[in-house]
């Protein structure tokens, strides 16, 4: 397997993207998962978020955040005045990847990632993100910012601020002021951080106050 690339349709619009990713074996990761769990939500929204990978629940239904974080995700985002429904949820890689699997254990555990794996599924990140073609991404936590902005982004450093996204066929996707379209990118904490956190009303918080930004852009 060398990549997503060679399995991305250059015709057609989500759904003929969907069908074909349901068959990608770009990167190892098709081999333990369900699933491809592709983005979900209106073709045209202009709001997009990214998140890391499916999780455990994902995984089973083959739909992005329908699990615990998803359901953080969402509440933070109606606290921030922002509608959900409008949005479009997807991640940064498209197969759950997860810990071997313990006896006695019913919930398997998430592995993040590793730079490989990002770069072998981004072309699918690159091309939801011009059928697309939102005002605003938003990066749930780092994984989600290393696929966009390359292997150096760190939340802390970014977090809460519009950055400019350019809109160039291949991600990663530079920062810069120009030919970027007008399109932003905002970072922020991934849910399942919040969900880990020691104090999680305070991460929770933050999390809607970064989202607050990305209300008050969308208008
Ligand atoms: N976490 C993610 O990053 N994505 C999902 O779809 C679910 C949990
Ligand atoms: Fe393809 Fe991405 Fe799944 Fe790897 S994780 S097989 S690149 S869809």
């Amino acid at each position: 397997p060398d990549g997503a690339r060679p399995y991305v349709p250059t015709r057609g619009g989500l759904p003929a993207l969907r069908r074909a990713a349901a068959d990608c074996r770009g990167c190892p990761l098709y081999e333990n998962a369900t699933q491809t769990v592709f983005g979900a939500g209106p073709a045209r929204a202009r709001l997009m978020l990214v998140g890391e990978q499916p999780g455990d629940q994902e995984d089973r239904a083959g739909e992005p955040f329908v699990g615990p974080a998803g359901r953080l995700l969402r509440s933070a985002l109606g606290e921030a005045g922002l509608d959900g429904d409008q949005a479009c949820f997807t991640n940064a890689v498209k197969h759950f990847k997860f810990a071997p699997v313990t006896e006695g254990r019913k919930r398997r555990i998430h592995k993040a990632p590793n730079l490989r794996e990002l770069a072998a599924c981004r072309p699918w990140l690159a091309a939801e993100l011009r059928r697309v073609n939102p005002e605003l991404v938003v990066a749930l936590g780092a994984t989600a910012g290393k696929s966009l902005l390359g292997g150096s982004f760190k939340v802390t450093e970014s977090r809460g601020a519009l950055l400019s996204l350019a809109s160039g066929a291949d991600l990663p996707l530079a920062t810069g002021d120009g030919g970027d379209g007008g399109r932003r990118l905002l970072a922020t904490v991934h849910p399942s951080a919040v969900l880990r956190s020691k104090d999680r009303d305070e991460a929770f918080a933050g999390l809607v106050t970064d989202l607050r930004v990305a209300s008050r852009f969308l208008g």
